[in-house]
């Protein structure tokens, strides 16, 4: 064994009653904003995952440690009966992990402390849902130290809601749900009404490339909010319990409702096309989809716009930007025996058009969080 379960190890002082749980990032394929509206969602667990060995501990506390970040930064101490309030923990990573053990504590879990190491390969602030890895590898772990089950939808929400006490932003529940419930060669199709989730295998031929911009994500924040807000007052505006259930002409003339309501449909359109292996139809929703996040969410920007256009100019079978917007990543599919040419034809591409330095991640579909294989601990 070696890497990062090696770090671990030593910084928990040896592999005695350890218990060990990975997390994965995420990359949405279709459906962005759709969330909390109610709609479907269509992302994709991915092989980049936290890491996290666990023990109890006897005081009451629990005491986080990553090893991703200098010694100074690197570890919380948080009350284990879920007393301390998420906003006022630093460093500010810690705030995560509060959210998780008091919305634990609310769920009944009783104040068991622990010593956990971590160490994540989710790129940070990539918009590849490091927080997300971070909270459910945090969740799945201090709950099963405290022999508290909870089902996989109940854990989720906990997450999601620890991630809006952390950060202050209204999510959604899909970063946290495929975490925990993504499977290995599929996308999952969520119904973010009832929960379900129907997995939708992504032949072989077909490649997830995400692409990180190289600009990191502004005004995020803040317009996240502020379209979720919009949302909701549309939707109440229509006399409706969420935009899930306006129709098309519903909303003919309101940009933000519009896309909505357009792209949960592409969801279901993306998976059937992906089942049917109609390669132009998933190009065409892929097009839509960027369209309508441009145009009428406006959460688009000049260079995410850029990425998207030089990886449908280099062979991509379609391209838009995923999660949030305002920056971050945008995602590909792409014919797998391309994947070489088409990244690197972008890649150039896009340097040339905007001076950003690009990082593109082929994203293998894994199964959501749970025990790590041995293979899982040894990767760095
Ligand atoms: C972020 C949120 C999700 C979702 C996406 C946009 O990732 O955490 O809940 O709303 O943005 O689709």
């Amino acid at each position: 064994m070696d890497g990062r379960a090696t770090r671990v190890e030593a910084a928990l002082g040896g592999p005695r009653g350890v218990h060990w749980f990975r997390a994965p990032g995420r990359v949405n394929l279709m459906g962005d904003h759709t969330d909390y509206n109610e709609g479907f969602v269509l992302p994709v667990a991915i092989d980049r995952d936290c890491l996290i060995g666990i023990r109890p501990r006897r005081d009451g506390r629990i005491v986080v440690r990553s090893l991703d970040l200098p010694p100074e930064e690197g570890v919380v101490v948080i009350a284990a009966d879920g007393s301390d309030e998420p906003a006022g923990i630093e460093p500010f990573w810690g705030r995560y992990v509060a959210g998780v053990v008091r919305e634990l504590a609310r769920c009944g879990r009783p104040p068991v402390g622990a010593d956990a190491a971590l160490s994540s390969t989710v790129p940070r602030g990539s918009g590849l849902s490091s927080s997300a890895a971070l909270e459910v590898a945090c969740a799945v772990s201090l709950s099963e130290l405290a022999g508290l089950v909870l089902p996989p939808t109940e854990l989720a929400a906990a997450c999601q809601r620890a991630e809006q006490a952390a950060t202050g932003v209204p999510c959604g529940i899909m970063d946290q749900l495929v975490s925990l419930t993504g499977r290995a060669g599929a996308a999952l199709l969520i119904d973010c009404r009832s929960l379900e989730g129907r997995p939708v295998p992504v032949p072989p031929r077909l490649a997830i490339l995400a692409v990180h911009s190289g600009l990191p994500r502004a005004l995020v924040d803040s317009a996240y909010a502020e379209r979720r807000a919009a949302c909701e007052a549309a939707a109440a505006q229509l006399g409706l319990r969420a935009l899930r259930d306006a129709s098309p002409s519903d909303v003919a003339d309101d940009p933000f409702a519009r896309h909505v309501v357009s792209e949960s449909r592409r969801v279901l359109d993306t998976a059937r096309a992906i089942s049917a292996g109609n390669i132009e139809g998933l190009g065409r929703i892929f097009a839509a989809s960027h369209a309508s996040l441009r145009d009428d969410y406006q959460v688009s920007t000049p260079e995410l716009d850029a990425l998207v256009d030089a990886l449908v100019e280099a062979g991509a079978v379609g391209a838009r930007l995923t999660g949030a917007g305002f920056g971050g990543c945008v995602v590909a599919l792409v014919r797998s025996d391309d994947v070489e040419e088409v990244t690197r034809h972008a890649v150039a591409r896009y340097r040339v058009r905007t001076g950003l330095r690009p990082t593109p991640f082929l994203c293998r579909a894994v199964d959501g969080a749970g025990r790590p294989t041995i293979a899982d601990r040894g990767a760095d």
